[in-house]
């Protein structure tokens, strides 16, 4: 095996361009450079993100990105081995941006062009900072996904819970939306729960009697649509509404984690800690995170979070992803096509409502 490898990571799947170069020495990883550009101040306007807006944002910033972040990382084309960029799954549009640049860097360097799944740089950056051993199960709750994916090894992955219709971060977003609140939803609505009543709204808890690890929110959203049609928006009003929701969020995470947990168990047979690590941009919500630390002494099992700048979309993940291709030599044809839908398990059956597609 090669000693040192220095990737470039091209990040542009859905609201954040992203440019990072990572060097694996050994077994050490360093992040060399990570520059990420978020597009919130064009889609906070909208409520959410606009795909068309998104693909123009991140042409218009790339090559600048990639500059930057070779600067920043003190090196020069000649030092790098290889060339990842999401290809999937994500928005079209922006996945086209960043494969496009990648290949044609990939062709004029004369170098690999890796094409990463987005999800497998989700499972793997907790290794951006710590040496964690598979396998552990990944908790991915993000805008765009929410998850239970159980990291065998490297490429053997097994997502045993997935969501039926939105994903958690989507939940947070449309809530505030409906409470008058700004963009991204998530963080607003954990400052309003901060200071409200959490037991003043009942709200509905969609799959919770079921035993498996799946998700659905989109009963939770009419719910609250509801109740705002029928009360003043009053900021006493916004933050009980906000709590009531953040305590039934945690309470559906809690559950659904525990049968989760237990899932693994069943599946990996170990009788170590389970290791349980949360990434994505939810998973800086303090207020989810003390509430899943409780499970600890329940199920034993140890939730792990990287640092929000790697939970959150970044060319990190997805320059680590590469490495680990690179190392393996699983390189991709310059005719590779993006994909906007990209399951990482590739047994794993397409969800929707209540029912798997095809069951
Ligand atoms: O991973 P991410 O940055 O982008 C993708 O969706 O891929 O996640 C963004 C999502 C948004 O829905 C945002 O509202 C949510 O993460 N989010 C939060 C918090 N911070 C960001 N949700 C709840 N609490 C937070 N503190
Ligand atoms: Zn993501």
């Amino acid at each position: 095996m090669q000693k040192r490898v220095r990737v470039i990571g091209i990040e542009s799947s859905c609201d954040e361009t992203s440019v990072s170069v990572v060097q694996k020495n050994g077994n050490k990883i360093d992040v060399l450079s990570n520059i990420v550009k978020s597009q919130i101040e064009i889609h906070k306007l909208y409520g959410g993100v606009v795909p068309e807006l998104a693909a123009r944002a991140h042409s218009d910033i790339i090559d600048k990105l990639i500059s930057r972040a070779l600067i920043e990382a003190k090196t020069s084309f000649k030092q790098i081995d290889a060339i990842a960029a999401t290809a999937g799954p994500g928005l079209l549009g922006g996945l086209l941006v960043g494969v496009v640049a990648g290949k044609t860097l990939a062709h004029y360097l004369k170098k690999p062009f890796i094409a990463i799944n987005h999800l497998e740089g989700h499972a793997l950056s907790i290794r951006l900072e710590q040496d964690i051993n598979y396998p552990y199960l990944l908790l991915l709750v993000s805008g765009g996904h929410t998850e239970f994916t159980i990291i065998k090894n490297f490429n053997s992955y097994k997502r045993i819970g997935t969501t039926i219709d939105d994903a958690l971060g989507e939940a947070f977003d449309k809530t505030a939306r409906l409470l008058k609140m700004g963009y991204p939803g998530g963080p607003e609505i954990e400052k309003y729960a901060a200071l409200g009543d959490e037991n003043r709204f009942q709200l509905p808890m969609p799959l919770i009697h079921e035993s498996n690890a799946h998700f659905s929110f989109s009963g939770l959203k009419s719910a609250v649509a509801n109740i705002v049609a029928k009360n003043r928006c009053t900021e006493k009003f916004k933050k009980d509404l906000a709590a009531s929701f953040q305590a039934t969020i945690n309470k559906i995470i809690f559950t659904k984690t525990q049968n989760a947990v237990r899932e693994y168990k069943r599946v990996i047979k170990s009788k170590k800690t389970v290791k349980v690590v949360v990434a994505g941009g939810v998973a800086a919500n303090k207020s989810i995170r003390r509430s899943l630390k409780a499970l600890e002494s329940i199920e034993d099992c140890q939730f792990l979070f990287p640092s929000i700048k790697y939970c959150t979309d970044n060319g990190a993940m997805i320059a680590l992803a590469g490495i680990e291709r690179f190392e393996r030599k699983k390189f991709n044809n310059l005719n590779f096509k993006p994909r906007p839908r990209w399951p990482l398990d590739k047994n794993a059956v397409f969800m929707k409502g209540k029912r798997a597609v095809g069951e």
